[in-house]
């Protein structure tokens, strides 16, 4: 309640009390000394009044200035259910440091959490979006890393993205390549990360391998063809489009399949004069899995990360893969421990951030469009729609505000 509100009511119903215990309970018509005693109670209380509110009011337009804009959703499903609302800063923990997100990159998964497909672990911020970009605004608690306010950072989330600040862990922020935009830097944490992963933590590829990545076109997978070169090892992929193909020919694919117009196994043991591919790199799963048990290497690593061409399986996959000594490895990134994602960050940040810098700047970030966070539904749409080569980045704070800044 305002201080206005609260003389405008509060105070004339105590005079008004006062005034009526005065007439009918002590039945004094007139009474100097009373009056003078009155006035000074009614005085005080206004006094006490005044103070409560100054008091308390600048905390409570402190406490507005603590909002933020972030993209909520009340009731899953599609992209209309997206909401800009203002609700309240997150409060860094202990450990953890507040970032001002300048921009944040769409996932597949966001389309899934927004559908209340994918739930955020147990904790974690309800808010989708998984990967950032921007400035460090304040420190938590026991913060031990030397980051200090207005640092460039960009950071891998478990949610909390599509929003003007998200608090991080301080083992999840990496320094912001120095040749890069906000814009750029959103697209790597989990894209790469997860292509980081999924290589060298999960596949252990090794130099000369043959690398097949499906989706050839999509965030993870510009990031696993880059990163493939980067290890030595062939990249090869499947897309959906001519369109798609070059692209990831020209980021370093070998070859390119496009599997609605033919049958990727036979270009993959073609390509490899009928050896196959040593790690698969499969998002898809259930649409693909004959071809891909067909064109795995003996002994190669099949690892599935996404089912975007379902979940069931039927026929002898079992017999096939035993049949190539098959090693069929899943993995989830957001669900895993700090501690694992803290050593994979610092195993990225050591043998391929230096990269994304370096003077030929071997590693790009690919962006395929950029969307203001009020069109956030948009951004969604292109992305259910597969039309994405790279990522899709949503600006938190505009171009304009950044200059200014
Ligand atoms: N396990 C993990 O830790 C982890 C982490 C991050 C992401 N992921 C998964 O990785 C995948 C890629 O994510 P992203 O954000 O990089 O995706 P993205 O940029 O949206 O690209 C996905 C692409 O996959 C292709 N595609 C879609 N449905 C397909 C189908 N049924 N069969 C064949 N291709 C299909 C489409 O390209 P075309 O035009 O070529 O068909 C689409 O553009 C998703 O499944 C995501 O859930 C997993």
């Amino acid at each position: 309640m305002k201080y206005n509100q609260l003389t405008t009511c509060i105070y004339p119903a105590l005079v008004w009390k006062v005034k009526w215990i005065k007439t009918h309970v002590l039945k004094l018509k007139s009474c100097h000394c009373w009056d003078l005693q009155m006035h000074c109670i009614l005085h005080t209380g206004r006094f006490l009044l005044r103070n409560t509110y100054q008091r308390t009011w600048p905390k409570c337009c402190s406490s507005f200035s603590k909002m933020m804009r972030a993209v909520c959703v009340d009731k899953p499903g599609g992209p209309e259910n997206l909401l800009l609302r203002n609700i309240p800063r997150p409060q860094p923990k202990d450990g953890e440091v507040l970032v001002k997100v300048h921009a944040a990159a769409l996932n597949r998964a966001d389309l899934l959490q927004r559908r209340g497909l994918y739930p955020p672990p147990d904790g974690e911020s309800d808010i989708i979006g998984l990967e950032v970009a921007g400035t460090v605004d304040s420190l938590g608690p026991g913060v031990k890393e030397g980051w200090k306010p207005d640092d460039r950072v960009m950071a891998l989330l478990c949610g909390g993205g599509y929003a003007e600040y998200v608090a991080v862990p301080e083992e999840l922020l990496m320094p912001v390549p120095h040749n890069l935009t906000f814009c750029q830097a959103a697209a790597i944490p989990e894209a790469w990360l997860t292509a980081f992963q999924l290589l060298v933590f999960i596949a252990q590829v090794k130099e000369g391998e043959v690398v097949l990545a499906h989706a050839g076109a999509s965030g993870i997978g510009t990031a696993a063809v880059q990163l493939v070169r980067l290890f030595g090892a062939v990249p090869i992929v499947t897309a959906g489009s001519l369109e798609k193909l070059k692209m990831a020919e020209e980021l370093g694919a070998a070859a390119g399949f496009n599997y609605k117009e033919g049958n990727f196994a036979q270009g993959v043991l073609d390509f490899t004069r009928g050896k196959g591919a040593n790690v698969i790199l499969d998002c898809i799963g259930g649409s693909s899995w004959e071809k891909n048990v067909n064109c795995l290497a003996m002994d190669g690593r099949w690892v599935l990360y996404g089912t975007l061409g379902g979940r069931a399986v039927e026929g002898d996959l079992l017999g096939k893969l035993l049949s190539k000594r098959g090693h069929l490895l899943a993995s989830l990134l957001r669900s895993r421990s700090l501690q694992y994602k803290a050593d994979l960050v610092k195993a990225f940040s050591h043998r391929v951030l230096p990269y994304f810098s370096d003077q030929a700047a071997s590693l790009r970030p690919v962006i395929d469009s950029t969307f203001n966070l009020e069109e956030i539904a948009e951004a969604h749409k292109r992305m259910e729609a597969n039309k994405n080569m790279g990522k899709i980045i949503v600006n938190v704070v505009s171009q304009n505000q950044e200059i200014s800044n």
